[in-house]
């Protein structure tokens, strides 16, 4: 059984074939980087057109690479939500429309289902199925969620972010520095050069659920700390040099970055570490874990790979290979296949929901 899967949530249009819930036939992700990265963001208007303009060439693609015609689906899988309601609408609406033409029964799939499924869908593919229950840290761009993955695929929230989620966070502090959108990828390049234990950051207790997140203290540090020393001149060389340089190498970023700096953000990204894996263990253990899922943008940080992989946690902890780490429509289409099994699907009147929740 062969899905079409479709994807545009956030500046990613992507659409892939999975048959069986277990093979990628295809995976094509048309990604909208260069539009955003000048506006040290996404704009959401900029998003939504073009997505409009990738949509039909990204289908077309991804049906061809997998050999597959539209009568050798089974279904047509996109997101509904969360994510910007003018993107998300634009793989809706094209979904519907396929599906109402085709006559192919249409699945509404949610994007953190979706990252989650990216980690299952590896393991379906390896022969080494995930065990259940699994804890899912999803940490993305707009996400930092703990979840209870059970047996048939539904889910229980145990955590959550009260403020920014970690990629936020990242994306904030590069930002402030002049490391440009997104920040995560070039924290995670230039952290290894630095002291983690130059700058210590501590994470104010919770109060309430200890299992929830917060990461605006610690951006407001980092922001406290650059206030303190005088770093304008080398902010001002870093945006310069985004500005002259779409991709600036490891090489030119270091050569705009002090010790100090690179002090800073490796210390930084510890914090932010420490505290993913402390609560993903807790709540792990809270729920008597058989696995560890790590998922989302925020999941290709080759630091928390490796403190993940020496944490010692008693169960094996799996991130997503590099191609479903970050937005893609692979995960969309194998979250679908058990719904598809179960008969779940939508109707032409679902809605795209910015906040959809999963539990
Ligand atoms: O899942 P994703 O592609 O889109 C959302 O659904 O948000 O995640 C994007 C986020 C951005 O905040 C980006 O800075 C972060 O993931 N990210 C990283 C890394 N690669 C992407 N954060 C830390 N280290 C990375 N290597
Ligand atoms: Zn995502």
């Amino acid at each position: 059984m062969r899905i079409l899967g479709i994807e545009s949530s956030c500046d990613e249009t992507a659409a892939a074939v999975v048959e069986n819930g277990a093979s990628v036939l295809s995976s094509v992700v048309a990604s909208q980087m260069d539009t955003h990265s000048k506006y040290g963001g996404v704009v959401p208007e900029l998003a939504s057109r073009e997505h409009l303009r990738a949509i039909t060439p990204a289908v077309r693609e991804a049906l061809e690479r997998a050999g597959t015609r539209l009568p050798d689906l089974s279904a047509i899988a996109a997101t509904v939500g969360p994510g910007l309601v003018g993107s998300l609408l634009v793989g809706l609406t094209y979904a519907k429309s396929l599906s109402f033409a085709t006559g192919i029964p249409l699945i509404a799939v949610n994007h953190i289902e979706g990252h989650i499924h990216a980690v299952i869908l590896d393991g379906l593919r390896e022969g080494r199925p995930i065990e259940l229950p699994a804890m899912a840290l999803v940490v993305s761009g707009g996400h930092t969620h703990l979840f209870e993955v059970r047996e048939g695929f539904t889910y229980r929230l145990l955590g959550k972010t009260r403020d920014d989620a970690a990629g936020e966070a990242f994306d904030k502090v590069a930002k402030l520095l002049g490391f440009g959108y997104p920040g995560g990828p070039v924290i995670d390049l230039l952290a290894p050069f630095g002291n983690p234990a130059a700058v210590p950051f501590t994470f104010a207790r919770m109060k309430g659920n200890a299992l929830d997140f917060s990461f605006s203290g610690l951006k407001t540090a980092v922001l406290r700390w650059v206030e303190a020393r005088d770093m304008d001149a080398e902010i001002a060389v870093r945006r310069a040099l985004g500005r002259a340089n779409a991709r600036p190498t490891t090489e030119d970023w270091l050569a705009a970055t002090p010790p100090r700096t690179l002090d800073l953000l490796a210390s930084f990204q510890r914090a932010i570490i420490k505290e993913l894996l402390a609560r993903a263990a807790s709540a792990a253990d809270r729920v008597g874990a058989r696995a560890l899922i790590v998922s989302g943008g925020v999941a290709c940080n080759t630091g928390l790979r490796a403190a993940a992989a020496s944490a010692g946690l008693p169960y094996p902890v799996y991130f997503p290979s590099p191609g479903l780490s970050t937005d893609n429509a692979a995960m969309i289409a194998a979250a679908a296949f058990p719904k598809l099994e179960r008969g779940e699907f939508a109707g032409l009147d679902v809605l795209a929901e910015a906040n959809l929740a999963l539990a």
